[in-house]
């Protein structure tokens, strides 16, 4: 069966608990996920979860072991994550962040779409320009050539000049700039109901189905 692919990148900008939530949902409904991440997203996992990520080449069934687990254990044990034992239908690929070799550095390669998340300020600067220096870059470049679904999940307060102008060029170049900027009024109980606010934002944004939360003027 071929499933439908989705990049998926994960920088160093605070939320973490982002991306692995995001993960979770898209194994769940059934994608290819092809996974970068950075050298800094190691960094933040590990000091906003307290765990460790995967190493790239680590086998597939390391980084689903992870993915099931990173938000059941270390910090977000306490931020009430629910639905542990989702099955996942959907598949895993990790590339390095430097190899350039891989299918999602070429237009020619299908994809559905590609969501950073969390997005740096750093790594959405270099988009902006065109820098296309590590595969992230160069994955999401590709994406904005070839006309297809890129979402940058952006987290930083204030923004500077620079950023905003970043931004607004990465909207104009077709991009959605969708920030990790939860919602209040579906009354969260717990941080995993701000994590899935976002989450769902980003799905709806992918075509992916999901019910993290319920959708305003929908009936309970
Ligand atoms: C704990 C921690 C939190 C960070 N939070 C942010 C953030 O919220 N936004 C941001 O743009 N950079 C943040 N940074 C800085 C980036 O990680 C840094 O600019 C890095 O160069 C980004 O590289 P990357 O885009 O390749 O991941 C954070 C770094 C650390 C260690």
């Amino acid at each position: 069966m071929n499933r439908p692919n989705i990049v998926l990148a994960i920088t160093g900008a605070s939320g973490s608990a982002y991306a692995i939530r995001l993960a979770q949902i898209l194994l769940g409904a059934g994608y290819h996920i092809h996974v970068i991440v950075s050298g800094a997203a190691r960094q933040v996992a590990m000091q906003e979860l307290d765990v460790t990520m995967p190493s790239d080449d680590a086998p597939t069934s390391e980084w689903l072991q992870f993915t099931r687990t990173a938000l059941a254990t270390g910090t977000a044990e306490r931020w009430g994550f629910r639905d542990w034992s989702t099955d996942f239908t959907g598949t895993f690929s990790v590339h390095g962040i430097g190899d350039y070799s891989a299918g999602i550095a070429s237009g020619s390669f299908l994809t559905g779409g590609m969501v950073i998340c969390p997005c740096s300020m750093g790594t959405m600067s270099s988009i902006a320009c065109g820098a296309s220096t590590n595969l992230v870059q160069r994955s999401a470049d590709v994406h904005l050539k070839e006309r297809r679904p890129l979402v940058l999940v952006p987290r930083e307060t204030p923004l500077s000049l620079i950023a905003l102008e970043n931004m607004t060029r990465l909207s104009h170049a077709g991009a959605t700039v969708l920030p990790a900027m939860p919602g209040f009024y579906h009354q969260p109980d717990c941080v995993a109901d701000l994590v899935d606010f976002v989450v769902a934002r980003i799905c709806d944004h992918l075509d992916v189905e999901h019910s993290l939360v319920r959708r305003w003027g929908e009936a309970e």
